[in-house]
């Protein structure tokens, strides 16, 4: 079968064969409808986040799937279910973290990746998985399946989010979301019922497709070229929530200054090694004198996945026609990893859900 993979020492992903895979006990194999590209991706492609599975010398992408089951074996899934991955599995069989049914919390070599570090991923034809990372899905939403995914991540920070404040009287009224990429304007979407007041951040200059959906979405644009995120406050207002979708490592400390007294930001993010100065006494002053917390978040649980379904039920058609700016067959897969302004959220289509 044909699957997308990035050799080491490549700086792009090449189509490659593989052999289809075969579902051990208590596994289903899976037909590969679309799988979604994100930052990440590119990251593992640029060789800055991730690895080969150990002895091999080559990953095949993609964390974002959905597909349909083609061979339940043993599972109690039935042939035509649509199905969406979870991403992390245990390295070595379960440990305590997949135990608990909280693999999102495992730290490093506690977890594979699928298609980020130490295993496959999911773009190729045909993928297997144990029944208990596979979450089932309406049919119905089958064209958008791979949205997911990087929609689960955003709830997952969400209730962190909101449980480092569950002490007292939260009554959230203004969020913040830094990045206008995929997973800022996920985010901006799924936070639209919460909050009375959502702005987003981006560095862009009109026009730019992704401010327009911003706007499109009732949220308003800040450019922060016209506003440094510490100068948020009184140029629009203090923020309840600031959600981090940059990887520009220092939004993670700007966010403290962004944020309303008891609020909390969440850092998403995933830089590089960078060091830069900050005023790290008024930063720690900041912090304490006005209740602010900042949790990060990494990855996501089935609960979020679940959770996720029915965000990506609620959002719009026009919505996600404007986010999703190609699907991309094997013959193209390349413009599936464009990396320019007009590029927004893409995915790789292997068969489509009406064809198979
Ligand atoms: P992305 O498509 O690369 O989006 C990042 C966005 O941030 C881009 O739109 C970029 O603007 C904007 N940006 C970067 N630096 C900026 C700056 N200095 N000022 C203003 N805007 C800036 O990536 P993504 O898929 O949405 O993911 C966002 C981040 O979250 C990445 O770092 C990714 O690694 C991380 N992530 C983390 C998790 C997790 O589980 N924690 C999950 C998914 C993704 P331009 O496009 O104009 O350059
Ligand atoms: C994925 C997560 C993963 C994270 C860090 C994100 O893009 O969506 O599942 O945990 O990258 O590798
Ligand atoms: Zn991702």
């Amino acid at each position: 079968m044909d699957a997308i993979a990035v050799y080491e020492g490549a700086d792009e992903p090449v189509v490659t064969e593989k052999p289809r895979p075969e579902p051990a006990p208590g596994e289903a194999l899976v037909r590969t409808l679309r799988v979604g590209v994100d930052g990440t991706d590119h990251e593992v492609i640029a060789g800055g986040h991730g690895g080969t599975p150990a002895g091999e010398d080559h990953i095949v992408l993609g964390h974002e799937a959905v597909g349909v089951v083609e061979d339940p074996n043993d599972t109690p899934f039935e042939v035509g279910d649509v199905v969406v991955p979870t991403v992390r599995r245990p390295p070595n069989g379960a440990n305590e973290y997949f135990a608990r049914g909280e693999p999102d919390m495992a730290p490093d070599g506690e977890y594979h990746e699928r298609g980020i570090v130490g295993a496959h991923g999911f773009m190729a034809e045909y993928f297997t998985s144990p029944a208990e990372f596979l979450v089932e899905i309406p049919s119905a939403l089958a064209e958008w399946g791979f949205l997911v995914e990087p929609i689960s991540i955003a709830e997952k920070a969400i209730e962190h989010a909101y449980a480092s404040r569950s002490a007292f009287g939260w009554e959230p009224e203004s969020a913040l979301v830094l990045g206008n990429g995929s997973l800022g304007l996920l985010t901006v979407a799924t936070l639209d019922e919460s909050f009375d007041r959502i702005y987003c951040l981006g560095r862009r200059e009109r026009p730019d497709p992704t401010i327009d959906i911003i706007e499109s979405l009732g949220a308003t644009y800040v450019n922060s070229n016209d506003t440094a995120i510490p100068d948020v406050p009184e140029a629009y207002e203090p923020m309840d929530l600031v959600f981090e979708a940059t990887g520009h490592a220092p939004h993670a400390f700007e966010t403290i200054e962004a944020l309303a007294p008891n609020g909390v930001g969440a850092l998403l993010g995933v830089p590089g090694d960078w060091e830069f100065e900050i005023d790290g006494g008024r930063l720690h002053r900041e912090f304490v004198l006005h209740n602010k917390a900042l949790v990060g978040s990494v990855n996501s649980g089935y609960g979020h996945f679940e959770s996720a379904v029915e965000s990506l039920s609620g959002l719009s058609a026009e919505f996600l026609g404007d986010l999703v700016t190609g699907i991309h067959g094997l013959d193209e897969f390349e413009a599936a990893f464009a990396d320019d302004d007009t590029t927004i959220k893409t995915a790789v289509e292997f068969i489509a859900y009406e064809e198979r």
